[in-house]
C-alpha cells in the first residue's frame, strides 16, 4: 500500500501525465486527473488518452476537465477527494509561442501554479512533484550538468516560468516547513509507452525532433530539417539526453515513494540517462530500428539552441533509487509503433463508453 493513496495529476491528459497515470495506477495509487485540453486531444467524453491508460492498466482515473486558472473549479476538486499528493504537469510548453506570447505564458504557468499552491494549503496538502526542465540551466558551463549548476540564464520565456516556479517554491518551503516539495528537471523526453496505445498527440504545432522526425519517415512532412551540422561536437549537430518517457514515469513514482518517508522542504533532481546523442545519431538509430529513411536537409543553427546537454543523474540514483532502463532503440522503436498504430493519433470523436469516470458528471 503506497504512502500517498490518492494523486491529483495535472496535465494527465498530456504527452508526460498520460504515461506517468500508468504507473501511478500500476504502483497502487489512485488517480484524480485533471485538464483543460489546451494541448491534448478531448472527445465527448474526456480524454481518449486516459481512457487507453485505463485500458492498459484495467484501473479506473477520475477525471475533470477543468483550468488551473478557475480556482473555485480545482476548489471544488479538492473538497470532493482526500488529495494526498499532486503531481504537477500542467503547462504550456512550446518555446516558440512562448516569445510570442509572453503574457499567455506567465498567466498560465505561474498563476496556474499559484493558483494550486494556494488551494493545496488550503486543504493541507503539502505533498507536490513538480515537472521541471533541463532549461532552466541555460547553456551549459559544464558537462554532464548537475543539479547545483547555475540556473536562471534562460534565453526564452516557457524556459523562465520553469525557472520562476522554482525560485517560488523555494521562497514557500523556507517559509513553511510543511511543504514537501520535488522539482524534477526533465532532459529530453521522447518515445511512447510499449503498448502503442499512448503516446504524444499534441494539438498545437510541435517543432521537437522525434515527433517531427517520424511525421517524415511516415511520409506526413518531406523532409527532417537538422538545425545546424557546424557545432563543437563530434559530427558537427546538437547532443541532448533523449530520456524515455516510461523511464520518465518511473521517476515520479520513485519521487512519491521518497516524499513519503523523507521531509525534503524542496529537493530537485535532474531526470535523464547521462549520455549525451547527436542529432544525426538519433536519426541512424531511428531509420534502423525502424526500417525507414529520413531525407534530411541541413540548414542554419537555429535561434537559442545550445550545442550540447546532457544530465549527471546520479543524485536520483543514490537519493531516489531510480536510473533509467530503456535505451535509444527501445525509444524509437516505441515511439514508432505508437506512430504506425495510430498515424493520426488519438481518435478525435468515438463513440460512449462508461469506461472514464468523468468526475464532473
Ligand atoms: P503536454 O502539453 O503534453 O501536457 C501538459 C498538459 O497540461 C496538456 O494536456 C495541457 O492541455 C494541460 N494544461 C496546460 N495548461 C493547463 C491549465 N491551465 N489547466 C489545466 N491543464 C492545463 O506537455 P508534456 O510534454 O506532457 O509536459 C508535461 C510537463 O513537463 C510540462 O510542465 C512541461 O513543461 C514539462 N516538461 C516537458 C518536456 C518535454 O520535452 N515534453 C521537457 C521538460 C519539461
Ligand atoms: C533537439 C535537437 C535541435 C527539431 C526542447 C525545449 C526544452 C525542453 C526540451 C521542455 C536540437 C534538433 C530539432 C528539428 C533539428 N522542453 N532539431 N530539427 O531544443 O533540446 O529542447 O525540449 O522543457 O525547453 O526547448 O528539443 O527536440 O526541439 O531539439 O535538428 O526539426 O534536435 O536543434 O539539437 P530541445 P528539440
Amino acid at each position: 500500500m503506497p504512502r500517498f493513496k490518492t494523486i491529483l495529476v495535472t496535465g494527465g491528459a498530456g504527452y508526460i501525465g498520460s504515461h506517468c497515470v500508468v504507473d501511478l495506477l500500476n504502483a497502487g495509487h489512485d488517480v484524480i486527473a485533471i485538464d483543460n485540453f489546451a494541448n491534448a486531444v478531448c472527445d465527448e467524453e474526456g480524454s481518449p488518452a486516459l481512457k487507453r491508460a485505463q485500458q492498459i492498466t484495467g484501473k479506473k482515473i477520475v477525471f475533470y476537465e477543468a483550468d488551473l486558472l478557475n480556482k473555485p473549479q480545482i476548489n471544488d476538486i479538492f473538497d470532493k477527494h482526500p488529495i494526498d499528493c499532486v503531481i504537477h504537469f500542467a503547462a504550456l510548453k512550446a518555446v516558440g509561442e512562448s516569445m510570442q506570447q509572453p503574457l499567455l505564458y506567465y498567466q498560465n504557468n505561474l498563476l496556474g501554479m499559484l493558483n494550486l499552491l494556494e488551494i493545496m494549503r488550503n486543504h493541507e496538502c503539502y505533498q507536490m512533484v513538480f515537472s521541471s526542465s533541463c532549461t532552466v540551466y541555460g547553456e551549459p558551463e559544464y558537462l554532464p550538468i548537475t543539479e547545483t549548476h547555475p540556473t536562471g540564464s534562460i534565453t526564452n520565456v516557457y524556459g523562465r516560468t520553469k525557472y520562476f516556479i522554482e525560485e517560488m517554491l523555494k521562497d514557500l518551503s523556507a517559509a513553511d516547513e510543511k511543504w514537501n516539495i520535488i522539482s524534477l528537471r526533465y532532459f529530453n523526453p521522447v518515445g511512447a509507452h510499449p503498448s502503442g496505445l499512448i503516446g504524444e498527440d499534441p494539438t498545437k504545432e510541435f517543432t521537437n525532433l522525434m515527433p517531427f522526425m517520424a511525421q517524415v519517415a511516415l511520409g506526413k512532412k518531406p523532409v527532417l530539417t537538422v538545425f545546424g551540422n557546424d557545432y563543437n561536437t563530434p559530427d558537427g549537430t546538437g547532443i541532448r539526453d533523449y530520456i524515455h518517457v516510461m523511464d520518465l514515469a518511473s521517476g515520479h513514482v520513485a519521487a512519491l515513494n521518497y516524499l513519503g518517508s523523507n521531509q525534503v522542504g524542496l529537493k530537485v533532481y535532474n531526470l535523464g540517462t547521462g549520455r549525451g546523442v547527436s542529432v544525426k545519431e538519433l536519426v541512424e538509430v531511428f531509420e534502423r530500428v525502424t526500417e525507414t529513411k529520413i531525407p534530411l536537409k541541413y540548414v542554419d543553427r537555429r535561434l537559442g539552441d545550445i550545442t550540447a546537454m546532457w544530465a549527471d543523474a546520479t543524485l536520483a540514483r543514490e537519493e531516489l533509487g531510480w536510473s533509467t532502463k530503456l535505451t535509444i532503440e527501445e525509444m524509437c522503436t516505441d515511439f514508432w509503433r505508437w506512430q504506425t498504430m495510430n498515424p493520426d493519433g488519438y481518435p478525435k470523436k468515438s463513440k460512449k463508453t462508461s469506461v472514464i469516470v468523468n468526475g464532473n458528471s
